[in-house]
């Protein structure tokens, strides 16, 4: 048995109004102070300028708080960015590679790499999106093109750091269409991440690493995502902007 714990986290996107984050931070922070602790680890991960106010929301729960971006520098002459330097104070966790920034922001898998080099500079813990395109996964590349972005991604971390990192698998296609992978399919991707990682570092940080499914969870699929030995949670979009669907997702995991 792995004692990785298990994690949901709930990527907010370009969403909420300033009152609707602190309402849904604070909803979700009744909610799981109600149920019995030792259960799944809670990130929200809100827009930037909400970070201050839904980390003072949470503060004293066990609810953590994660961004869904930063730079790969820490500071300097970068008009627009955010540093993980400067998220450094609220957050634990850091969102990189997420595919809308790899195909909406054309980042690619060297910027990946820097940026979560950035991350775990300033002492945070990356959350590693990887997942392939409808086109990719037609062609029979999925496998492949998780590898490529896992080995570019990790060059040169080491094993025991790699060990301490979450995984996201989240095929392009599933993600906000409402058409998740089935969850053999994401079991199966699953273990191609493990065995890459195990490759690459360790069998050991293969075995210690945290991996999500994300693309279209919701309270009614996400229990079949964790049955499986592979997947230890899930990264959340649009189910994570109502407290209920979130929390009821954060129920299925835990059981
Ligand atoms: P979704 O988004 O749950 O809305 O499909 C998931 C994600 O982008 O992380």
């Amino acid at each position: 048995m792995s004692n990785r714990r298990p994690m949901i986290a709930g990527n907010w996107k370009m969403n909420t109004t300033l009152e609707e984050a602190k309402r849904l931070a604070s909803d979700i922070t009744h909610g799981t102070s109600e149920r019995a602790s030792g259960s799944a680890e809670c990130v929200l991960i809100p827009p930037f300028p909400w970070i201050v106010p839904v980390s003072d929301i949470v503060s004293g729960s066990e609810v953590v708080v994660g961004a869904q971006d930063c730079a790969t520098e820490d500071a300097g002459a970068f008009t627009g960015a955010v540093s993980a330097a400067m998220l450094a104070p609220f957050c634990q966790y850091i969102i990189v590679g997420h595919s809308e920034r790899r195909h909406v922001f054309g980042e690619s898998d060297a910027t990946v790499a820097l940026k979560l080099q950035a991350v775990l500079r300033n002492g945070m813990t990356p959350i590693l999106c990887v997942g392939e395109t409808l086109e990719e996964r037609d062609l029979g590349a999925a496998s492949e093109v998780v590898e490529r972005q896992l080995t570019i991604a990790l060059a040169g971390i080491t094993s025991e750091v790699i060990g301490r990192m979450v995984v996201a698998y989240e095929p392009v296609w599933a993600i906000g269409t409402g058409r998740a992978a089935s969850a053999g399919d994401a079991e199966h991707m699953a273990l191609t991440i493990r065995s890459t990682i195990g490759a690459i570092a360790s069998e050991q940080s293969a075995n210690a690493t945290r991996i999500l499914y994300g693309g279209s969870v919701n309270p009614g699929n996400a229990a079949a995502f964790v049955q499986g030995d592979a997947i230890d949670g899930a990264l959340v979009g649009g189910a994570s902007l109502q407290a209920a669907s979130f929390l009821a997702i954060l129920d299925a995991v835990n059981q």
